[in-house]
């Protein structure tokens, strides 16, 4: 008993607290924040705006003179901030530098099925593939991430993906870097060599205790600006985070996955499953120090308990515009009376509706410019659902309806175990019998092992003769 206190009292057992503790494990070291590079390319005289990402591998020092062996897009981990809006017309060149084939998805896009970058939008090792397409959705956070069938959660975890910016002007923080913050959240295995080690933990896949922000352990930050924007993302391959201020202090939350809210919403604590996203307003008094901190809940396989970021507020603080009461948010989305309803059961951590991932089968075919519902089943522990192609609404978990700040357009949804979310989903009006979309659990062990769906967009009234099969070349 004693010694157990003894061990509380140095710190020594937050490595092994139990859940619903909430002694905070604290960071093996302290760095800066690294802010990804932000490009926002001029249109070229095409009109065109090119992005080039080279998928390359390097290294990376997460410990000061210890490098890993990394892989990253333009750098040795993560990629740069790709900023555009909505009209713009963008190409991506997407060159592979690595070992393996691959593929650079953008998550949350609203695009044509080829362009996606999906299983099937393979890239040879050396080969090149540029999608060129017109931004054309709302304002949000997306993100860019390969997604070759089997091999995700590896390429994932060694580095590659990066953040997405459709620019508002809703009249929110928007100086990227000073007051507007991407945060890109991983949690990975970094060895006392200072490798990052790639063990598998059962069920769920990679996971690990040291926290990385933008590829940064133990990230600091300094603000200067008495109203601060962070845009977080869950870049993680397994962990869910329930995310808040050590002092509790509450925030606005302006927009999740797919775009802002119609207000901002404060809370004190949101919860992140992979892939997901949030937008949130931070209000900072002059020389305030604030820890960012993931808090236990009752769904992850450790405690969950981490520090994330360690901010403090300058002495002098410039004075930000007030947060606006309205935002343009897009709103849940409407589904028609008598929609149709599909339903989902996630269950083990291989199947849904009791069948692995074929990327030769057709699952669903939707009618172009669909609004469905879409209900989703978690069997047994932890998952989420993610669809591609969409922008959807949660109408309920176990019937209960999101707070409000988990209300507007999302593209990925938690499903905490043994729940069912039921999903007002609006579909795109690009049609491709031939190239599908998936679906699945963003957990990225569960996707590779075959927890993931395929569905194709059709012209209305040709889904009964729409193939349901399609060819895979990979
Ligand atoms: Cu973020 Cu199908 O992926
Ligand atoms: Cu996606
Ligand atoms: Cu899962």
């Amino acid at each position: 008993r004693s010694l157990l206190t003894l061990a509380v009292l140095t710190g020594a057992a937050a490595a092994c607290a139990p859940t619903g503790s909430t002694e905070m494990r604290r960071p093996r070291a302290e760095n800066r924040l690294r802010i990804p590079p932000l490009r926002d390319p001029r249109p070229g005289a095409d009109g065109v705006r090119r992005f080039p990402l080279t998928l390359r591998t390097g290294h990376t020092e997460f410990l000061t003179g210890k490098p890993a062996e990394t892989w990253g897009i333009n750098g040795s981990y993560l990629g740069p901030t790709l900023r555009m809006r909505r009209g713009d017309l963008v190409a991506m060149d997407v060159r592979n530098q690595l070992p393996q084939p691959s593929t650079l998805h953008w998550h949350g896009m609203r695009l044509p099925a080829r362009m996606d970058g999906g299983p099937h939008q393979t890239i040879a090792t050396g080969g090149t593939w540029s999608p060129q397409w017109r931004v054309d959705q709302p304002a949000a956070t997306l993100w860019y991430h390969p997604h070759p069938h089997g091999e995700t959660a590896d390429h994932v975890w060694r580095g590659l993906a990066g953040m997405i910016i459709i620019a508002d002007d809703a009249g929110l923080p928007a100086r990227y870097g000073h007051d507007d913050i991407p945060l890109v959240i991983q949690d990975r295995v970094i060895g006392d060599d200072g490798e990052m080690e790639h063990d598998k933990r059962p069920t769920f896949g990679l996971m690990g205790d040291d926290i990385l922000v933008n590829g940064t352990l133990g990230a600091q930050l300094e603000v200067y600006t008495t109203l601060v924007r962070f845009r977080l993302l869950n870049g993680s391959n397994a962990r869910v985070y329930h995310l808040g201020f050590a002092d509790g202090r509450e925030f606005h939350v302006v927009a999740g996955d797919a775009g802002l809210l119609t207000a901002p919403a404060a809370t004190a604590r949101i919860t992140l499953s992979p892939g997901e996203r949030a937008e949130i307003v931070v209000a900072f008094a002059p020389g305030e120090p604030a820890v960012l901190r993931g808090f236990a809940g009752d769904d992850d396989v450790d405690d969950g308990n981490h520090q994330i970021l360690r901010i403090s507020a300058a002495a002098d603080l410039s004075r930000s515009p007030a947060l606006p009461d309205r935002l343009p948010g897009a709103g849940p989305v409407a589904v028609p009376a008598g929609a149709r309803v599909r339903r989902f059961k996630l269950s083990g951590h291989d199947e849904i509706n009791d069948r692995e991932m074929d990327m030769n089968r057709v699952d669903e075919v939707v009618p172009a410019g669909a609004r469905e519902i879409w209900e989703v089943r978690n069997a047994v522990y932890a998952h989420n659902f993610h669809i591609h192609g969409v922008d959807f609404t949660v109408l309920d978990v176990d019937g209960t309806p999101p707070p409000a700040w988990q209300a507007g357009r999302k593209d990925t949804v938690y499903l905490p175990p043994k729940k069912t979310a039921r999903l007002a989903v609006e579909f795109d009006r690009h049609t491709d019998a031939a190239t599908p979309y998936m679906y699945h659990c963003h957990i990225l062990r569960h996707e590779d092992d075959g927890m993931m769906g395929q569905f194709t967009v059709v012209p209305p009234g040709t889904e009964s003769w729409a193939p349901r099969t399609v060819s895979h070349a990979g």
